[in-house]
């Protein structure tokens, strides 16, 4: 049976065995994404976005100390089902990878045109003359100027901007079906952040490339992505399309993290609304909801009972949420709230 999904992630869970005891980084999460969408992850640091993005990728595999369950097909095939060797083959063409600090990809030692022109040697088998033509191509396609001389350089001699954008010239070197990138931003200037997501968000539509934009900012995937997906301590709390999320956030967390991202037109020194409290011990999390500890809304029930994620949405606009007192939609009374903010049991 074929499928209209590039990716299908079901119900995964990557658990590492620690001197804490069992640390369920991703606990159980699900998603798909059909050719050319894109779609945002994002959640705090430590709620599993690295270790998911990685499970996905085949990055982490079951090992002494790793237990990966559920099931990743990506192009068809069961990531954590074929042996290392097909995975490696799927690392380029159907899937790449853009990490964190642009220097962990590069080899200092390389020049930029040797990076980029070792991938499609070696992933597509052209020759020199034809590497070095195409290395020019994706070096420009990534709008890194005087792409030629480039070319001859070291990465110690670009910015930190210039050096991601060669790594994301080589993920895109072998045309890949899926790109994953993982906080590509969160080591650069400020300035320089906005330039290389918007440049994410314009190749995978030019290119209809399926992106997965991992971020610990909410307002990194606005605008930029077409679903969300919010993670909280290992779980996805909430899903939706981007839109939805902003306008109306569902899930207590998702609110909190939309009233922490900057606005641009905040009056200048506004003070931004951390979410107070901390995520939990990944070793020993709360047995109720995750979030009760933090979360204004929580009532009694919320300590003991998980909640399980409940479409709020439509067959044709899913809107996922993990939550037993889900936020309403604007123009909706909301709950009956004491005047601490709890939400009143029902009698
Ligand atoms: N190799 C590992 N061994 C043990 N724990 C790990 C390992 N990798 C990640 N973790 C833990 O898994 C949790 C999720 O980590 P990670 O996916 O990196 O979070 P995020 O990317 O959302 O910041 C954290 O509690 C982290 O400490
Ligand atoms: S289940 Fe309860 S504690 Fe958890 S987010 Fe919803 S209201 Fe808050
Ligand atoms: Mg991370």
């Amino acid at each position: 049976m074929t499928s209209d999904y590039l990716l299908e992630v079901d119900d995964v869970r990557t658990e590492f065995a620690t001197s804490r005891g069992l640390v369920r980084a991703v606990d159980g999460v699900s998603l798909t994404l059909r050719p050319g969408e894109t779609l945002g992850i994002v959640g705090e640091s430590g709620s599993g976005k690295s270790v998911l993005g990685r499970t996905i990728m085949g990055l982490i595999t079951n090992g002494p100390s790793t237990t990966v369950s559920g099931t990743v097909r990506l192009a068809g095939q069961d990531v954590h089902a074929i042996s290392a060797s097909q995975r490696r083959k799927l690392w380029g063409p159907k899937v790449a990878m853009v990490f964190q600090d642009p220097m962990t990809s590069l080899n200092p030692v390389k020049k930029v045109g040797v990076h980029i022109t070792e991938a499609l040697r070696l992933h597509l088998g052209v020759g020199k003359a034809e590497a070095r033509e195409r290395a020019v191509d994706l070096l420009k396609k990534v709008g890194i100027p005087e792409p030629a001389r480039r070319m001859n350089q070291y990465p110690h001699e670009l910015s930190g901007g210039m050096r991601q954008r060669v790594v994301i010239a080589m993920a895109l070197s072998c045309d890949p079906e899926l790109l994953i990138a993982d906080e590509p931003t969160t080591a650069l200037d400020v300035t320089v952040q906005k330039q290389i997501l918007d440049l994410l968000a314009s190749l995978s539509t030019t290119l209809n490339m399926a992106t997965i934009l991992i971020s610990h900012d909410l307002g990194a995937v606005e605008g930029r992505t077409d679903r969300v997906q919010v993670m909280y301590a290992g779980r996805v709390v909430e899903t939706a399309r981007t839109q939805t999320v902003f306008n109306a956030p569902s899930h207590p967390y998702a609110e909190a993290l939309l009233a922490s991202i900057p606005r641009l037109n905040d009056p200048p020194h506004t003070i931004l609304r951390a979410i107070d409290g901390t995520p939990p011990d990944m070793a020993n999390p709360p047995s109720g909801c995750r979030f009760a500890p933090r979360c204004v809304y929580a009532a009694d029930n919320c300590r003991t009972d998980p909640p399980v994620l409940a479409d709020l949405g439509t067959a044709l606009e899913p809107h996922r949420v993990a939550c037993h007192y889900p936020l309403p939609a604007p123009g909706v009374t909301p709950p009956d709230l004491d005047p601490a903010g709890l939400v009143k049991e029902k009698n």
